[in-house]
């Protein structure tokens, strides 16, 4: 077995190896003035199974083109088995056709990835879990859930309500619930354009309760903004807002120093620098 990181995340990629007293591979990867990447295993991978880490995160196509190469040069080094772990899997939010004439990318990754010449993935908390089936190799779907929900069981909360921020998310936010013993919630929201969003109504007691905000992606912060907002209006205390896969696009972390955020939690799926935000708890996924 042989692990290999692409540039997206390298320090969770030698968490992992550490994790299982292996060394992290050496690869180059550089850029020609063109722009375009070149790819170099620096030893032999003849008939190994290579394991290559790369999450979907910023800058996305780039990574994306990365992971192809980097799997190509595995493929043609004779490689046994060609493994990717993507913790974050990117394009998943465009898993189905929302209106005509829109592609189905979350699909198209998928089949590039395979044609490539992957041989298995593995990804963590799709934003939709039927996505497994878009491969027709196998895919390990795993989950931070039991992470999270062990982090949240050490804060000991008095008086907590988990709330599932769409109807989308609300069994993750029951399973949530049911690992910690609490109430949920659910909010009800519309999206009048791309990267906005407004509640239209809760359901749920959450008046005087600590929420407890589970989300698979934050990316803007603009979904979560119109949560807390929402929440603050219906006499919720200062809520603690947790996620997979923190992508914190643009000044996202900035818009979320609002006073009714207690806590941030996310996970190392994707590479976050903690100091940008004076609340963020960074769960490791290595493990
Ligand atoms: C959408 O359905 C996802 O589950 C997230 O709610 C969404 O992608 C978060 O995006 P943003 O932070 O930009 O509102």
């Amino acid at each position: 077995v042989r692990i290999f990181s692409g540039s997206s995340n390298p320090l969770l990629a030698e968490s992992m190896c550490e994790k299982l007293g292996a060394e992290l591979g050496s690869v180059t990867l550089s850029r020609f003035k063109s722009g375009e990447i070149y790819v170099n295993y620096e030893e032999s991978i003849r008939n190994c199974d290579v394991f290559i880490v790369q999450s979907l995160s910023h800058p996305i196509n780039e990574l994306f083109v990365e992971l192809l190469v980097m799997i190509d040069a595995a493929k043609r080094a004779s490689a046994r088995t060609i493994n990717i772990v993507v913790p974050y899997y990117g394009y998943a939010r465009q898993e189905r056709k929302s209106a005509p004439r829109e592609p189905i990318s979350a699909k198209l990754v998928a089949d590039v990835l395979t044609t490539a010449g992957a041989n298995r993935v593995i990804t963590m908390d799709l934003h939709a879990p039927a996505i497994q089936g878009f491969f027709n190799i196998p895919v390990d779907h795993l989950t931070a859930l039991d992470l999270i929900s062990d982090y949240l069981k050490s804060l000991n909360l008095a008086n907590p309500v988990i709330v599932s921020p769409d109807a989308g998310r609300a069994k993750t936010a029951e399973k949530l619930a049911n690992r910690l013993d609490s109430p949920f919630a659910i909010m009800f929201k519309k999206r009048p354009a791309h990267n906005e969003s407004i509640v239209t109504h809760v359901i749920g007691d959450v008046e005087g309760r600590t929420p407890i905000i589970i989300e698979d992606i934050i990316d803007t912060g603009s979904t979560i903004i119109n949560v807390i907002e929402s929440l603050k209006e219906r006499g919720a205390e200062p809520a603690i807002v947790c996620a997979t896969h923190g992508l914190f696009s643009g000044d996202a972390l900035e818009r979320l120093s609002h006073s009714h955020i207690r806590e941030i939690v996310v996970t190392d799926s994707i590479a976050i620098v903690e100091e940008r935000h004076e609340r963020l708890t960074v769960l490791s996924v290595a493990s």
